[in-house]
């Protein structure tokens, strides 16, 4: 599904290094698995003397981790890119080196035009090759040319990654880790098999010590990431293949591991077992995002999403009966080509029936080298911009009400930190809406049950409640 890219650029921030360490800098933009890989780019180049700095202004590498997915990706990279050849310049006057890679999905699929065009970047790797970063560094220090590995190695890099350090520092109660990568659906406008390659599944054995490990320093909560993540089929500890479930069964029993959460999912791959995870598993988060993409079957059909929309609705049925307080987000495209009015009107109807607690919704960008773009029948701009306002109008409504049914309710916060304002403490809900309350920050890291008195923009307030949710 691809993971839902946040549009917001991501920096890695840390206090100056010390003279002996280089500096290094990641922007990253794009999905919560890109922040992942750009947290573990900083892991494989730990050893090698890099710290995290700021900005790139004293970094002596740079690395500019990108997302492919949607609009004019390679146009924000180059625009970027020109700003960090004026920060390699003047530091070259200094008589300092600045190493500028760029990694990720525009780096696997525009590779070549990159360095033709910014013949100052050192490194291009695709989103397979992390580990091969110190390798990269050395050579490109050698060659005094680029390096480039976009290719999709052999070898599965997870097995040649360190142990991951930096998303689980002490002091952080929250947590991503990746469990699967890639994608073999081919939906007829995504770009992800084409940059992420094939899907694979990290083995049952590595994933439960790396949650262990997370849990070890204060993790309570763990969201599995993954294109396709309940494809997830990974060689388990007796040789036999894993689902998705039987991982999840596997990680409840970690201590301290208090909320499961797993993103992005299909609606084909939301089987049976998983579901049954969702009942007897009160660890695994009544907060599922399963993007549907379109309501309409003949857009459906033509996405190859290879569901129907009553499929969806009886999914989300079961999961609700499984799990009554189960809340649903999604992402949705307006515009593939050939959608008609009727089309549309369908989306809409699908969104009344289920009823969102969030959502993403964009307008339909064709992609280069995906089956959608060379597709005829493409929906005017002016078209996509009414139908996309329309939508948001409503979805943005059941948002509003999805929050407002909390309001008056007891509910579960995990406290992860300072709130905006003095005296306050911010944490979040089982459905992942940030709530305030006044309260010690001795209590970060604490999940406490929180009575809801107000919903504001886009979090609640509330005050706390004696009563502990967990020890
Ligand atoms: N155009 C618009 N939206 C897209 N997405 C993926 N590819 C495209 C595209 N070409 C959206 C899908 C996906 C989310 C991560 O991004 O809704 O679920
Ligand atoms: Fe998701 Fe389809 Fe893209 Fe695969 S091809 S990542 S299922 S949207």
């Amino acid at each position: 599904m691809g993971l839902r890219p946040s549009g917001v650029p991501a920096v890695m921030t840390s206090p100056t290094p010390t003279p002996s360490a280089r500096g290094l800098h990641v922007i990253t933009w794009g999905c919560q698995m890109n922040v992942y890989d750009s947290a573990r780019m900083g892991d494989v180049l730990r050893p090698l003397g890099y710290q995290p700095v700021d900005t790139p202004d004293n970094a002596d590498m740079i690395i500019l981790n990108t997302c492919h997915i949607r609009d004019r990706a390679a146009e924000k990279v180059f625009s970027e890119l020109g700003r960090l050849r004026l920060i390699k310049e003047a530091r070259k006057a200094h008589g300092q080196n600045t190493v500028i890679a760029v990694a990720g999905c525009v780096a696997q699929a525009e590779g070549q035009e990159i360095l033709a065009r910014a013949p100052y970047v050192d490194i291009v790797l695709g989103p397979q090759t992390y580990h091969r970063l110190p390798e990269m560094v050395a050579r490109a220090a050698r060659a005094g040319g680029a390096v480039i590995e976009t290719d999709f190695p052999a070898e599965q890099k997870f097995d040649f990654l360190p142990d991951t350090q930096a998303p689980q520092t002490p002091g952080n109660h929250t947590a991503f880790l990746t469990i699967q990568e890639g994608c073999d659906k081919f939906c007829s406008f995504c770009v992800v098999p084409y940059t992420r390659g094939a899907e694979s599944s990290r083995s049952v054995a590595s994933v439960l010590a790396e949650a262990r490990r997370m849990a070890a320093t204060g993790v309570q909560d763990i969201s599995l990431l993954g294109q396709n993540v309940n494809a997830y089929h990974g060689e388990g500890p007796d040789g036999t293949i894993w689902s998705l479930a039987q991982l999840a069964y596997a990680l409840a029993d970690i201590p301290g591991l208090s909320r499961i959460r797993y993103t992005t999912s299909h609606p084909r791959d939301m089987d049976d077992t998983l579901i049954a995870a969702h009942r007897d598993l009160p660890q695994l988060m009544p907060f599922l995002h399963l993007p549907v993409q379109s309501g309409s079957d003949r857009i459906l059909k033509a996405m190859n999403r290879g569901h129907t929309a009553d499929d969806y609705r009886d999914i989300v049925r079961r999961l609700r009966d499984a799990r009554p307080d189960m809340a649903l987000s999604s992402d949705f495209i307006v515009g593939h080509p050939g959608e008609t009015d009727a089309d549309f009107e369908a989306t809409m109807q699908l969104v009344h029936d289920v009823g969102f607690a969030l959502a993403y919704s964009f307008k339909y960008s064709p992609r280069p080298g995906t089956p959608a773009a060379g597709a005829g029948m493409q929906v005017p701009e002016y078209v996509k911009d009414a139908r996309l306002q329309a939508l948001q109008q409503v979805l943005r409504a059941q948002q509003d009400a999805f929050n407002a049914t909390l309001v008056g309710r007891s509910v579960p916060v995990l406290f992860t930190s300072r709130g905006r304002k003095p005296g306050q403490i911010t944490g979040r809900s089982p459905w992942l809406q940030p709530i305030h309350v006044t309260g010690p920050e001795t209590l970060i890291g604490q999940e406490l049950s929180v009575h809801v008195t107000e919903r504001l923009t886009n979090s609640l307030g509330g005050v706390l409640e004696e009563r502990k949710v967990y020890a």
